[in-house]
């Protein structure tokens, strides 16, 4: 009658089992992976920066604002094929949100955006677009910049150049058909395209690659804390700044973030205005001080 003293010692293995199992579904869930840097800059037309833009370093009100910036966002298709920030002059940056939109998530950040006048850039994916097109309208209405993040959010690196071309125009079509709004740069799921297909990206479609500068691996949930000071200590002039608007903590640690960088002086601008803002003095030192490397 003492069964327990003749049970297996095993039960190690299931839970074992389990959490191996949550760890790579979270893994394959979330966009991650910063592939190795190529900055090609190449020397554009470039238009000045707006001298009435002035910082409110001295405003420390409980909600700083964005300025409002209205700057040139037609950049040129030469200006470059692969992003992970821009050279640019001034205190410039782009806050960016890959995988919505989310039914939730997606309207409590814009609220967070608009009461600091902060225009955000959303890499959507065109199947999530689908589902929740109103709250892409949404998104577009209050000014922010619509980019391409595919359909079906697939890793294109192990895609011929047929499906990845498809993929793009497939959520290329879902937001217009959804907002009507224009995409002018794309950024591949993982951050994972070969840097061949980047040519044939840019070549077939005119979408520059957009990766980035600061990744706070939001999506491995690390604590509100932990996301907000890793996207404030790896702020830059021209960074581009990475988050996903699909997760809940990500959205709580934007009030903080965004206030903390507008006392900081920093101003946000979207992806493209960011490239139209390209300093050729910039690209000229940032390619003297890549090439170390
Ligand atoms: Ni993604």
């Amino acid at each position: 009658m003492a069964p327990h003293s003749e049970s297996k010692p095993q039960q190690i293995l299931p839970p074992y089992t389990r959490r191996g199992f949550i760890a790579l579904t979270t893994l394959a869930a979330s966009c991650t992976q910063a592939p190795p840097l190529s900055n090609t800059p190449v020397p554009r037309r470039v238009p000045p920066t707006d001298p009435r833009q002035s910082m409110a370093t001295d405003s420390y009100g409980p909600t700083p604002r964005n300025p409002n910036l209205s700057l040139d966002s037609n950049f040129n298709r030469r200006a470059g094929i692969t992003f992970t920030r821009v050279p640019v002059n001034g205190k410039f940056i782009a806050l960016t949100f890959d995988d919505g939109p989310h039914p939730t998530n997606t309207p409590r950040l814009l609220n967070i955006l608009r009461e600091r006048n902060v225009k955000a850039t959303f890499y959507v994916i065109g199947r999530s677009v689908n589902l929740y097109p109103q709250i892409l309208r949404q998104t577009v209405a209050e000014g922010h910049e619509i980019g391409n993040h595919t359909q079906t959010h697939r890793l294109l690196s192990k895609l011929s150049d047929s499906e990845v071309l498809n993929e793009l125009r497939r959520c290329r079509d879902s937001i217009a058909q959804a907002s009507g709004a224009t995409v002018r740069t794309m950024r591949p799921p993982y951050g994972g395209l070969l840097p061949r297909q980047r040519e044939v990206v840019h070549a077939e479609l005119g979408y520059p690659t957009i990766l980035w500068s600061v990744d706070p691996l939001d999506w491995k949930r690390p604590g509100v804390g932990v996301v907000s000071s890793r996207l404030i200590q790896g702020a830059s002039d021209g960074g581009i700044l990475l988050a996903h608007d699909i997760h809940a903590p990500t959205i709580d640690a934007m009030p903080a973030t965004i206030d903390s960088l507008l006392r900081r002086g920093y101003q946000f601008v979207t992806v493209s205005q960011l490239i139209a803002m390209k300093s050729e003095a910039s690209a000229a030192h940032a390619t003297a001080t890549t090439s170390n490397s």
